[in-house]
């Protein structure tokens, strides 16, 4: 990021709506939390790490991420993780986020869920005081598991909704379609919790359907397979349903085969309520700034593209108005400067 070019990229007033907590594990935090833990890993150095991050599909790079996942023990390991992504916020002018977090990745290996949620919402809440990032915290259900898991989990986190603000829909997604969850969502949206759901990463359009007319989320994520799709285009730019990209994560995992090969300034240009995100920023090689200089580079995006960008994201985003309103002030600030 030593390229001044780039300078403006960084100072973008940014807004993260797609990321994953144990996917911003760095390889040295891993070793260290391994190490405090007495886990074993199968990596001897970083270099075996960063060797091991050579993905052709979703499931490949699951496998790695849910052995990674197996360091998290104890409260102050999902602090540890959660503050080190805030402060990489902060050096990326990152202002408000959306993590999600996968509680069943934890409560399997017997990890009790109050662990999970109080390393995490510590964490952010001391990110708000000191770092003045706003947040709002998605819980995921992993889709390869059954709904009966994802009933459990919903009842698991009613103890601390004052802390959890939406539920979501991770993991392999092919053949996990959304309507295999219909009834633990409808449960969650009477709850009160906002709803997202990956789909159209590596499934297809069908996918983005359901999870709108059976799910009924707010948001997709990815969604990149509605280009497939026109009639669905015209429901997505209608609606303004938002679309989490993630474009590292997308060429990592194969979604395309090169960045110049990206839609998402396509989806832009047809009027969709697109916004960059960054996934799992530490398996895919890049944070939010780094998602936004490979759109620069790859496919010459205008700061004109970039503050559009990010007028989705607050727009998308669950953040209260008051906080939306003190979002576009800071945006505006950015464009007059
Ligand atoms: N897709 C599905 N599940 C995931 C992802 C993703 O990109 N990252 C973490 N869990
Ligand atoms: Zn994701």
């Amino acid at each position: 990021m030593s390229n001044p070019s780039y300078d403006w990229l960084n100072k973008l007033p940014k807004v993260e709506l797609h990321l994953h907590l144990e996917g911003t594990l760095e390889p040295e935090l891993m070793f260290n939390l391994a190490k405090r833990n007495n886990i074993s890993l199968p990596y001897e150095n970083i270099n075996d790490v960063k060797k091991a991050y050579e993905f052709n599909h979703l499931q490949d790079f699951l496998d790695i991420y849910y052995q990674g996942a197996e360091v998290f023990q104890s409260e102050q390991d999902f602090y540890d993780l959660t503050w080190a992504y805030l402060i990489k916020c902060q050096q990326q002018n990152v202002q408000h986020v959306e993590p999600f977090f996968d509680p069943q990745t934890h409560t399997l290996r017997g990890i009790a869920f109050e662990t999970v949620i109080n390393g995490i919402s510590h964490a952010l809440e001391d990110g708000e005081k000191k770092l003045g990032i706003s947040y709002q915290l998605i819980m995921c259900f992993l889709r390869h598991l059954s709904e009966s898991d994802a009933i459990e989990t919903l009842r698991s986190a009613e103890k601390f909704i004052d802390k959890i603000h939406g539920v979501g829909l991770d993991s392999s997604e092919k053949g996990n379609p959304p309507e295999k969850f219909s009834n633990v969502f409808s449960e969650a949206s009477k709850k009160g919790f906002k709803l997202v759901a990956h789909a159209g990463e590596e499934g297809p359009a069908s996918y983005i359907w359901s999870s709108l007319d059976v799910l009924k989320v707010n948001r997709i994520d990815h969604g990149i397979r509605a280009m497939d799709d026109p009639k669905l285009l015209s429901r997505l730019i209608d609606s303004q349903i938002p679309l989490t990209v993630c474009p590292l994560s997308n060429t990592k995992l194969r979604v395309f085969d090169d960045m110049s090969q990206h839609t998402i300034l396509e989806m832009l240009d047809l009027g969709l309520c697109v916004t960059v995100n960054s996934d799992d920023p530490s398996y895919f090689g890049g944070y939010m700034t780094e998602n936004f200089i490979s759109l620069y580079d790859n496919l010459s995006l205008t700061k004109v593209q970039a503050i559009k960008l990010i007028e989705n994201s607050i727009e998308a985003s669950f953040a209260e108005k008051k906080r939306k309103k003190s979002l576009y002030n800071l945006l505006n600030e950015f464009v007059t400067s």
